[in-house]
């Protein structure tokens, strides 16, 4: 399941990002990647002081995990500091998977969900998408600054190269209470019908079950 998650900043939150990312210092991307990810990894990310980097997460990190969309799709459980990353032309991410355990010993996380923050407009750069393998077949994914996209993190992507311009994204990962993305898909399906029936017929019998089943649901499948 991909869902695109519109408006995760708004554009006073996007200009704040912007800026600290304009006077931000990039480094290579491979430095981080995993063996395997080295090889098809090419790109930079940010490097600041503690102190900016947590005001950078809280301001897209704080939007992410608020969002109602988000927090249905995603049912986190923990969700890891971001990478912010700059693909200049000729810079791309060939096909890999994301590590599967990430962050520190003592601090490590499965990842489950990987989501993507577009923090600059599409029109900002030609090429730059995040290219999806689906059970039906390829996604490719190119969002207005502020949207976000988030898929399992067990599929296979790339980033297509850049072919002008300047390329943003922030990119973090989600452990999910429900390891299994079959049931995040159906719940979040159930929950969708939850938010509709909630909105079109509140006092509803029906709406009162499928509450009751969502809620259910969640309870029998989650693992903390
Ligand atoms: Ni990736």
């Amino acid at each position: 399941m991909l869902v695109v998650i519109r408006n995760v900043l708004n554009p006073t939150q996007l200009q704040q990002v912007r800026s600290m990312l304009d006077q931000g210092h990039f480094v290579d991307g491979r430095l981080s990647a995993g063996k395997k990810a080295r090889q098809v990894k090419n790109n930079e990310e940010l490097h600041a002081p503690a102190g900016q980097m947590e005001k950078l997460n809280q301001l897209v990190m704080g939007s992410l995990v608020q969002h109602p969309e988000y927090q249905a799709a995603a049912m986190p459980y923990r969700v890891a500091a971001p990478y912010y990353a700059r693909y200049t032309e000729g810079m791309g991410y060939g096909d890999h998977v994301d590590d599967p355990v990430m962050g520190p010993p003592g601090g490590q996380y499965r990842s489950d969900v990987s989501t993507t923050v577009f923090l600059n407009d599409p029109e900002q750069y030609t090429g730059g998408e995040l290219v999806i393998q689906t059970s039906f077949g390829e996604q490719s994914i190119k969002l207005a600054a502020g949207d976000a996209v988030a898929y399992p993190s067990s599929s296979l992507h790339r980033v297509a190269a850049v072919t002008s311009g300047t390329r943003f994204v922030a990119v973090t990962w989600t452990q999910s209470m429900l390891r299994d993305p079959q049931r995040r898909e159906l719940l979040f399906q159930l929950y969708q019908a939850r938010e509709q029936l909630m909105q079109s017929d509140p006092d509803a019998h029906a709406t009162t079950q499928v509450d009751h089943v969502y809620v259910n649901l969640v309870r029998m499948w989650s693992e903390l």
